[in-house]
């Protein structure tokens, strides 16, 4: 029989996928939900039917039978099938019906393999090494016997600090920074490996470099504490082989292990990593090799309940750079540009005699030709590596350390190896990229290009503020801002589902969202206070998942912590029923406060602080809809409505002027939908524009405003200011950055003044998000994508040309497959071109036609487009500093 009877050629659906993984190997959930993306179909085309296959290893396959349903993200797993018990081992593909009487064929399979899913499946401890230097990293190591061939073999692996595996003198996988940082005493991750074809029958050796990481080492602002979590580091290993016999070894950490120092002799996130070579134990991870005079280890008292399987992707190494130039500084110094600011560290290849060595210091940017470090305050960042000569090339990078950096100062090169052999390593979160954009304007391409160059420095496991200074902390409200930008540029579900499950934990008892998840004790910010924007993070965050990604049970995840939230800051409301409670961030970093004191902003805090309630009232009041929770949702639409009476009385006068008179007031009020009617609406938008004017065009806004000020323009007519502000150049302004050389998005409208020197302010990071979430205006009203129903199941395709730019496009990976909306404008015609995929459809908003809706396909519409209409030209005064 062939395998696709009746199947239609025209549909063709991808392998599944489950949860938000790339990889389905050691997966947390026993009913993983299932996702397809129809890859090809006739246009037009929805699902109608599907049919899941979902076979055991051994034994016959279950079928749903055909499920009428028009389902295909995050379908539940069947009720008949039996959950997947730890270890085991599906297969599961899917065949569609849909329009037309269409069916597809079975789609590739997905194979997905469960972790460990209960605590009692863990049997191995937790292990310390008893070497008298607590902080120096260390080597631990098992030898064991197989009696019989491999047939597969697992290794599931974390610790207390940072750890790289070793079977058999091989490193096992990929994952660097492993095992990342979570609120440890609630989350640890474990990894799950496939290592069959690292062990073998006979002799092995299993070890691990163990380092301390977040858990132990240095950590947090001013210099940060050690110990946060603990004082002694720990690993936990089990090795689970199946032999050909059908017997089953496992090879646990336990006391009989030993552990002894290695090369590494010193290691931080923050201050860098010291090697030396001639300290190296050649072959240690190998069978035969001697480690009869290394120390004992001691098992610690560790709560296996904590250990679950991770629900985003692994850090890894994605790229590797090699230097743009090689500089010589004033003071005789020798620099590598690397071109581009990244969070990573450098391998080096070089030979030379022993005992020489070579030091690597990291920075972000250079002031008069040199190396300048003041903005990463007690981050020394500094890479050393003793060499063991004997005329080999040594190959080196660190383990156990991290920089955020664009410029590395290289000493003590042996002075006869000409070359300086050492690349970048870029490192972060392996998400998988799905947004683009480009336009016909160099400079705005650049900054969409900074802003995911900000991303990828700033999700290196937790998303962090920056990742150079010390601080790389999980900052609530940065994140909370760029969530939606975030979410169109990479699949980032997964991750900050993670890292929202750290927020719930980490939240206090009377809910108070702590300022950094995870959490720690930071001077000045812990205890932490009900601060808005960064502890609304609890609700807006998930639900930006919810719209980018159609996950539902993140918000049921997150509800209690979301609720607690809100509860709490509504119960802090005055008589007048403001929230007007402790001290607030409000605006932060307004760019006319000065760089001593960014919580100076012009816009009155509490303003920034109640809108933000009413807008956490009002999503909490639409996740509570999602989830049937209808008492919630009634009560939280009366506190929305409370809040926005509340803010129209104080803060809203008879003519509509705002009590602070910015465009962070005008901003927040129009976009959380917070003014009575389209008068008071349209008045607010033309206050916003002339605020814009008078400010030349320039931003006002700090945290709060600068999400939103370009959309509040373009949603009140008002596109043109709306790209006046987006493309101006002078600072402060996001094109500044740009027109400076910047290669990510700083902290600061003006991180790096006119003349080249850095801003005096104590905060001054290159690398910083938060100012960045314009992006997702770029797509959204630029390009004009964006979701119009949970998970992009409808999308709505409404570009907004201007700003003198000729053309604009932008595409996403949506959950049902690829997006494109993009325009072009010649001979005085606008071409809107926009591709929906299957099972979906798009509702089309183009300036100067109907509204209408459309299936899946590419469409085009043309409209005819005066050249008045294309705005300023901007493009003929681009320039690029070098
Ligand atoms: C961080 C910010 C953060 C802020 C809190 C800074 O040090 O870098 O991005 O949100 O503190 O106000």
């Amino acid at each position: 029989m062939p395998e696709n009877p009746s199947a239609d050629a025209s549909v063709a659906v991808a392998a599944p996928t489950c949860e938000h993984h790339g990889s389905s190997l050691g997966i947390g959930a026993a009913r993983p939900r299932l996702s397809w993306v129809i890859e090809s179909a006739p246009d037009g085309w929805l699902q109608t039917a599907y049919e899941l296959e979902i076979a055991p290893e051994a034994g016959p396959a279950w079928s749903s039978g055909r499920v009428d349903s028009d389902e295909s993200v995050l379908v539940a797993w069947p009720d008949e099938v039996p959950p997947l018990r730890s270890r085991e081992r599906r297969t599961v593909r899917v065949r569609v019906w849909g329009t037309g009487g269409t069916r597809s064929g079975w789609s590739p399979l997905l194979t997905v393999e469960a972790g460990l899913l209960v605590p009692r499946d863990f049997t191995a401890a937790m292990i310390t090494p008893t070497v008298p230097e607590l902080t120096r990293p260390s080597l631990l190591r098992t030898s064991f016997d197989l009696p019989a061939p491999v047939v597969r073999a697992r290794l599931y692996i974390t610790a207390h600090g940072l750890y790289e595996a070793e079977i058999n003198g091989l490193r096992v996988g990929e994952d660097v920074l492993a095992p990342g940082w979570s609120s440890y005493h609630h989350r640890l991750r474990y990894a799950t490996h496939d290592v069959t074809s690292l062990v073998t029958e006979g002799p092995n050796v299993l070890g691990a470099w163990l380092g301390e990481g977040w858990f132990s080492g240095r950590f947090g602002i001013h210099g940060g504490r050690t110990a946060l979590y603990g004082r002694h580091t720990g690993l936990f290993a089990q090795l689970e082989v199946d032999c050909a016999d059908g017997r089953r070894v496992v090879v646990n950490t336990d006391e009989r292990w030993r552990c002894a120092y290695g090369p590494v002799t010193f290691a931080g996130l923050y201050e860098g990593e010291r090697y030396d070579a001639r300290a190296e134990l050649p072959g240690w991870s190998r069978p035969g090799f001697d480690a009869s005079d290394w120390q004992s280890v001691r098992p610690v008292v560790f709560d296996r309940d904590t250990l679950c399987a991770p629900s985003g992707p692994p850090v890894r190494r994605v790229e590797s750079r090699a230097p743009q130039a090689v500089l010589t500084s004033p003071s005789g110094r020798r620099i590598l540009d690397f071109g581009q600011n990244i969070a990573g560290r450098v391998r080096i290849r070089v030979r030379g005699h022993a005992g020489a060595t070579v030091t690597l210091r990291h920075a972000e940017v250079l002031q008069d030709g040199e190396l300048y470090t003041r903005p990463l305050r007690h981050a020394t960042s500094t890479d050393t590596y003793i060499l063991k000569g004997g005329g080999t090339v040594e190959e080196w990078e660190p383990r156990f350390t991290i920089h955020g950096f664009r410029y590395v100062e290289v000493t003590g090169w042996p002075e006869e190896e000409a070359h300086l052999d050492v690349t970048a390593q870029v490192i972060h979160t392996d998400m998988r990229r799905t947004g683009w954009f480009s336009s016909s304007d160099a400079l705005l391409n650049r900054l969409h290009e900074n802003v995911r160059w900000s991303m990828r420095g700033n999700f290196v496991d937790v998303p962090t503020d920056c990742p150079q200074r010390d601080e790389r902390l999980g900052w609530t409200g940065d994140i909370q801002v760029f969530a939606p930008t975030a979410s169109f540029l990479y699949d980032c579900a997964g991750f900050l589902t993670s890292w929202l499950a750290d927020l719930a934990h980490d939240q206090y008892a009377d809910g108070t969202v702590p300022f950094i998840v995870p959490a720690i004790p930071v001077p000045e910010w812990t205890p932490a206070w009900p601060a808005a924007l960064w502890g609304d993070a609890a609700v807006l965050v998930p639900w930006t998942l919810f719209q980018r990604f159609g996950d539902r049970s993140v918000l049921r995840a997150q509800y209690a912590s979301a609720r607690a939230w809100v509860d709490l800051i509504a119960s802090q409301r005055g008589e007048d029923g403001v929230w007007r409670h402790g001290k607030q961030l409000g605006d932060w970093l307004d760019p006319a406060a000065p760089p001593e004191d960014p919580w100076q902003a012009r816009t009155d805090p509490y303003l920034v602080a109640h809108a933000y309630l009413a807008r956490s009232a009002q999503v909490l009041a639409l996740i509570a809809e999602e989830l049937g929770e209808s008492a919630d949702e009634a009560g939280y639409r009366i506190l929305a409505q409370e809040a926005r009476a509340a803010f129209l009385d104080t803060f809203v006068g008879a003519d509509g002027r705002m009590s602070s008179d910015t465009q962070t007031a005008y901003a927040l009020a129009l976009r959380f939908d917070l003014l009575p009617d389209d008068d008071t609406r349209a008045a607010a938008g033309e206050r916003l524009a002339e605020l814009v004017g008078k400010d030349g065009h320039r931003i006002a806004t700090g945290f709060a405003g600068t999400p939103e000020v370009c959309d509040a323009l373009s949603d009140t007519g008002h596109d043109d200011t709306a790209y006046r502000l987006l493309l101006q150049r002078q600072r402060p302004s996001w094109l500044y950055g740009v027109t400076q050389g910047a290669t990510t998005v700083w902290e600061r409208w003006d991180s790096m003044l006119p003349d080249g020197t850095v801003n005096p302010g104590e905060m001054t990071s290159f690398n910083h998000y938060a100012l960045g979430a314009v992006a997702d205006f770029l797509h959204r009203v630029v390009a004009g994508l964006s979701p119009a129903a949970p998970g992009y199941r409808r999308l709505r395709i409404a570009p907004r040309p201007g700003g003198g730019l000729t053309h604009a496009e932008a595409r996403h990976l949506t959950p049902y497959g690829t997006a494109e909306a993009g325009w072009r404008l010649a001979g005085g015609t606008l071409t809107v071109t926009a591709t929906v995929p299957p099972n979906t459809s798009a509702d089309i908003d183009v300036p100067g036609l109907d509204a209408t809706t459309v299936g899946s396909g590419t469409h085009c519409f043309e409209v005819p487009w005066p050249a008045e209409r294309t705005g300023q030209d901007w493009t003929d005064t681009m320039w690029l500093k070098d």
